[in-house]
């Protein structure tokens, strides 16, 4: 008699998740029934060419994930009807399923980390430092955690050791520890016009003045960077190379060189920002590896792994590394041991490769939806990114566009909240394609949006 064999070949990560991965998938394509029994592991183990503990160990994850049921003396079984709700509930992200239709969070699509948190956890409890990693760490590290982080910064690009790496909570901790390590209240601190929005509080609080530096389709022009430099003799740059947000835009190799020349001849530390940087299959060198002597590089695993982690990566050049660990201790001490952990795991085994392998895959069937959907509307998207901006016709003001957009229960970030500083509101939208929970909602959202910006905001506007 023949045995249920799946096919192994194209799933990334190690043998027993791709097997359990297959008896997943397999439920879910009818193709394994409730109530089915697995073949004996032994059996299986030989069709598959793998080891008896490579099988055991994937046919206990499909049980933790509720996908089959073991019973001594019984053998395997898919489970009745539980396995989907199980699974369903296991990855059940905290996002509005049934309100109205969001662009706004810049997240990435919740996807298939709790199934390999629930691993991890399970993982961990077999470990023999559990109460170490509840401890206090001496000078608020573990050199295990900083040497991962660092081949993670070195898979984008950047050369980087344990020794250069500070760990925070998330990117947004990370520029903020960056700015109190470099910045002075008073003190000038340069950014591209449109920028993440929590800048400008952080600014605030400081005491920092900003200005803002215009931008082309390849991002921040040197001419506007020198003329900056010159006029407010400002000492910090903080800035977002590789998918710029909210315009979605990628600096080129070029344009880096000569950033990275200006800010050398202007004594500037750079803040680069590139929480985004993982996503496209390719990419220009970060800025930080054409002046790796002056730029704090931020990153974090928010939107590459999961945004719940908290993790933030950080590398610094020597001059400003022990002010960044001061200002992490000061702030938090330092961020959870416990997290960091669940983070080096998934470097490690391979966990996050399999996650960033699914995300791309992921956007890039959400970045088709929004081109298919918007047409013209979509031209400034990358071929993968998280978010799109688009420029409104001119029968339509944010303002418009946005109340129109909410009255057919769609919420869009509008342009005016990118603003460093206030002033003229750019006419446009930024479009937040990984919130939704389903390509359905995001289908029907992207609709809506095409819809409208088809319409006569004008008159529609009159009506509202
Ligand atoms: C451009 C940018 N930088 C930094 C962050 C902060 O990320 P984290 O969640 O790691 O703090 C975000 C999050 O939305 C972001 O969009």
């Amino acid at each position: 008699m023949t045995i249920w064999t799946p096919n192994l070949t194209g799933r990334s990560g190690p043998k027993y998740r791709a097997l359990t991965d297959a008896i997943a998938d397999a439920i879910a394509d009818g193709s394994l029934t409730s109530e089915t029994k697995l073949p004996p592991q032994r059996e299986l183990a030989y069709a598959l060419d793998l080891s008896i503990g490579t099988v055991t160990r994937a046919y206990k994850n499909a049980e933790r994930r509720g996908l089959v049921a073991g019973e001594v003396g019984r053998g395997t079984y898919v489970r009745l009807g539980g396995s989907k709700q199980v699974a369903e509930t296991l990855w059940a992200p905290a996002r509005e399923i049934d309100g109205p239709i969001s662009f706004v969070m810049n997240l990435p699509p919740a996807g298939i980390a709790a199934t390999a948190l629930a691993e991890t956890f399970s993982d961990l409890g077999g470990s023999s430092h559990l109460g170490s990693l509840l401890d206090h760490q001496a000078n608020g590290r573990i050199e295990a955690h900083l040497q991962s982080a660092a081949s993670w910064l070195g898979r984008l690009g950047l050369d980087a050791t344990g020794e250069e790496i500070v760990l925070t909570n998330g990117a947004q901790h990370g520029i903020l520890m960056a700015l109190m390590a470099v910045a002075n209240p008073g003190d000038t601190v340069l950014a591209e016009k449109l920028t993440y929005p929590p800048l400008k509080q952080m600014a605030h609080h400081f005491g920092l003045k900003f200005h803002g530096l215009d931008m082309d389709d390849d991002g921040i022009l040197p001419d506007a960077l020198e003329v900056a430099c010159q006029k407010t003799q400002a000492n910090v740059l903080y800035c977002m190379p590789t998918l710029h947000s909210p315009t979605g835009m990628t600096m080129s190799t070029q344009r880096r060189e000569k950033i990275a020349e200006i800010a050398r001849g202007n004594s500037l530390t750079i803040i680069e920002d590139d929480v985004f940087g993982f996503l496209p299959e390719a990419r220009p060198l970060p800025l930080a590896s054409f002046a790796p002597e002056r730029t704090i590089f931020v990153t974090s695993v928010s939107k590459s792994l999961a945004p719940g982690l908290r993790i933030g990566i950080v590398r610094a050049p020597e001059n400003h590394r022990e002010a960044l660990r001061n200002a992490v201790q000061m702030s938090c001490w330092m961020p959870s041991p416990i997290t960091a952990e669940i983070t080096h795991r998934w470097i490690e085994d391979g966990t996050a490769d399999q996650l960033n392998a699914w995300l791309r895959q992921e956007m890039a069937a959400r970045c088709q939806l929004a081109r298919d959907i918007l047409g013209s509307a979509a031209s400034g998207l990358q071929a993968l990114s998280y978010h799109l901006w688009i420029d409104l016709p001119e029968s339509w003001t944010e303002e418009t566009f946005r109340t129109a957009a909410e009255q057919r229960g769609v919420k869009v970030a509008s342009g005016e909240i990118f603003l460093l500083k206030p002033g003229l509101a750019p006419q446009s939208l930024r479009l937040a394609l990984g919130y939704e929970t389903s390509r359905e909602r995001l289908a029907k959202g992207l609709t809506i949006v095409a819809e409208l910006l088809a319409s006569d905001g004008a008159r529609r506007s009159s009506i509202v």
